[in-house]
Formats: structure tokens, C-alpha cells, sequence
């Protein structure tokens, strides 16, 4: 049907906000239409930093999936799954360890970022060693082409290169490789600011949710930092270096962006006349998500339904690989063996 596998993953983080969709989901949602898609929640990826509290992650899960549905990921096109539902991840995690030389996982560069990061959790475990082995038998395990990420996963990209190479040079199928080396396929996202004027992120208590009925979405904006230099109305202002700006630029059409430019550098419109226009664009693009989303809060069995499905998908895929992978390293137990030499001697 299609040529190319596409496979990305998300950890679950609970409930989206528009940085999510547009630095992932909008590109998940364009890829469905040309290729065969498996989109993951990667549950225990959010286990290798939060081992010490997994209580949320299930709820966190769930919302993430209602949130996908949401925002546009089409079932009928793309297969939706969680991690622990397909247990070969972890199977072959522990296969590719064997192949991995630590120093290339130390050498990792959000190993020490994210350690130094998050300094508060206790991060000195085997599991966030061995996580981006974990992404390699992820996107190994469905023999994938592509994978969708952000600049910042590029590095694990190269490593699950590297790891499928070294697999493929040590073990084969008669004479065949088992693993294709995975392509990122970056999306160059323009940045998006949230309210505080930083990058949008849960921890900075700055976020826009896909969920924000309209009210709360205006009432958010009408707090959001602008152009300092623009004090008074007077003032005129940059766009290029506000951070409403920066969500016009995004979400707006042309001509608004035109009015908006021109409006801002002369002081001919108010800062809040523009963040109403900004809430306008967000409202558009958050409510067919809201209407849509309310079949699945309805009756959530719906969403179970697609991601039970999915994952049983993707059970099968996986399994095919891991066949290969098996007999590839000699870990398929032939139970004919002993009754074989025996007659050969
Ligand atoms: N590490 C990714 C992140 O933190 C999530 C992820 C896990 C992933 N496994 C993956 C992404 C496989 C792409 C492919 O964002
Ligand atoms: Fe920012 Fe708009 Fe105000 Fe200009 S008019 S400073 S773009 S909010």
C-alpha cells in the first residue's frame, strides 16, 4: 500500500498544548495522508526519569491519545499504540544492549544535559543509561524509514543508525540485514513562545492546552508578555521580536499578518486589538479539535477501542521483526536439534 514506514513517539505529559501540534502533530497529521504511520506513547520511556513516580503516567496516557484523536491523527490511517502494549520493545532493547558499547550511550549528549537539568530527580539508574537503546529497538522494531522528531532527538536518530549498522555487520539472516537505517525527518518549526515569553513547556506554567475553551484561551493571551520596548500605545513596537508576534507568524493568515506589521511598527493598533486577532486564528484551529474531541470523552471505550487495536497492530509487526532478529542471533530454540545430532553421529 504505502512505500515508506513512518514511526514517532511521545512521551505522555499529559494534556497537549499548541506547542505539541505544532511542532509534532501537525506534521504526524500531513504524513498520515502519504505514508503508513505508527504514532507511540512511550510510557516507559516516561518511566526512565519518573521511576520514582509512575502514579500519573497512565492518566497522562490516556490524555495524550484523546489529544491526538483530537487534534486531528485519523485512526483509519494511522496506527496509534502504547509502548508496554507491545513487550518486544523490551526484548529487543535487552538484544541491542549486547551490540551498544557504554561509552557511545555516555557520549550521548542528553545524557549529561539531562542530568544536569534535572538535577532534583535521581538519575543515576541503568534504565536512563540505557534509554536511547530503548528508541533504537522502537524505531528498529518496525523496520522504519522515517521518524518524525525535533532537532533535539536528531542524536538518538544517529545512535539507532549506528546500532543497526553494528547489528547488521555481526548477525543476518542468510546473508540478509534485518534492520534499514532510520532517516529523521526534521521539521523545521518556527519557534512558539508560550504566554511568559519563553519556549511553551508544561514546567514553565506557560501553556495554551488544546482543551482551553475560548475564554481561557483570550484570558491567557490578554496576559501574555509583548514587545518591552512597547510601553505605551503610543510606542510603536516590533512584531519580530514579540512574542505575539511570533503565534501570528504561526497561526494567522496573511492579511492579518500584514495589519498586524504594519499596525505594530507605526503604533496604529493596540497590543490588545492584535492579541484579539491572535485568539481569533487559535480559537479557529482549537474548536473543530474541541467538537471532535467530545465523541471520545463521551464514550471513551471509542478511544480504548482504536488504541487496543493498535497495539495489537503493532504487536504483529513487531513480532515479524523479531522473528528475523531471533533467528538472527541464533535465539530461536530449534527443539529438533537434540534428535538431529544424534542421528548424525
Ligand atoms: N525520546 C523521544 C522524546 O523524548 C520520544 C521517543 C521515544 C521517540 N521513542 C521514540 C521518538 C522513537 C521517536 C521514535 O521526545
Ligand atoms: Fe506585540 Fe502585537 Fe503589541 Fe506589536 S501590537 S507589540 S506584535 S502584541
Amino acid at each position: 500500500m504505502f512505500a515508506d514506514r513512518v514511526l514517532s513517539g511521545m512521551r505522555p505529559t499529559g494534556r497537549m498544548h499548541i506547542g505539541h501540534y505544532h511542532g509534532a502533530l501537525k506534521n504526524w497529521i500531513r504524513l498520515q495522508e502519504e505514508h503508513e504511520c505508527l504514532f507511540f506513547a512511550a510510557d516507559w520511556h516516561a518511566l526512565t526519569t519518573h521511576w520514582e513516580e509512575p502514579e500519573n503516567i497512565a492518566e497522562s496516557v490516556w490524555q495524550m491519545f484523546i489529544d491526538w484523536l483530537a487534534a486531528g491523527i485519523n485512526p483509519s490511517r494511522a496506527t496509534i499504540f502504547i509502548q508496554s502494549r507491545v513487550p518486544e520493545h523490551a526484548e529487543l532493547t535487552l538484544l541491542l544492549g549486547m551490540v551498544t558499547p557504554v561509552g557511545w550511550l555516555q557520549r550521548v549528549p542528553t545524557y549529561k544535559d539531562q542530568q544536569q537539568k534535572l538535577a532534583d530527580r535521581d538519575l543515576s539508574n541503568f534504565g536512563f543509561l540505557g534509554y536511547p537503546v530503548m528508541m533504537s529497538a522502537d524505531i528498529l522494531i518496525y523496520q522504519a524509514d522515517y521518524v518524525p522528531v525535533g532537532e533535539d532527538q536528531v542524536p538518538h536518530i544517529e545512535l539507532t543508525r549506528e546500532i543497526a549498522r553494528r547489528f547488521n555487520m555481526f548477525y543476518q539472516v542468510k546473508r540478509s540485514y534485518v534492520f534499514p537505517e532510520p532517516q529523521p525527518l526534521l521539521t523545521p518549526a518556527a519557534k512558539l513562545p508560550g504566554t511568559d515569553g519563553r519556549k511553551m513547556s508544561k514546567s514553565y506554567g506557560n501553556t495554551i492546552l488544546l482543551t482551553d475553551p475560548e475564554p481561557v484561551v483570550r484570558q491567557k493571551l490578554k496576559t501574555m508578555v509583548t514587545d518591552p520596548a512597547r510601553i505605551r500605545r503610543s510606542d510603536p513596537g516590533n512584531p519580530d521580536i514579540c512574542p505575539v508576534g511570533d503565534l501570528h507568524k504561526i497561526f494567522s493568515d496573511q492579511p492579518t499578518i500584514a495589519k498586524v506589521w504594519e499596525g505594530c511598527k507605526t503604533a496604529g493598533i493596540g497590543c490588545i486589538e492584535c492579541k484579539s486577532w491572535v485568539g481569533d486564528a487559535l480559537v479557529n484551529v482549537l474548536n473543530p479539535m474541541q467538537e471532535r474531541r467530545k465523541k471520545y470523552e463521551d464514550n471513551p471505550r471509542l478511544a480504548w477501542d482504536i488504541v487496543e487495536n493498535g497495539s495489537s497492530k503493532a504487536r504483529k509487526i513487531a513480532n515479524a521483526t523479531m522473528d528475523e532478529v531471533r533467528e538472527a542471533m541464533h535465539m530461536s530454540v530449534d527443539f529438533e536439534a537434540p534428535a538431529k545430532a544424534a542421528k548424525n553421529q
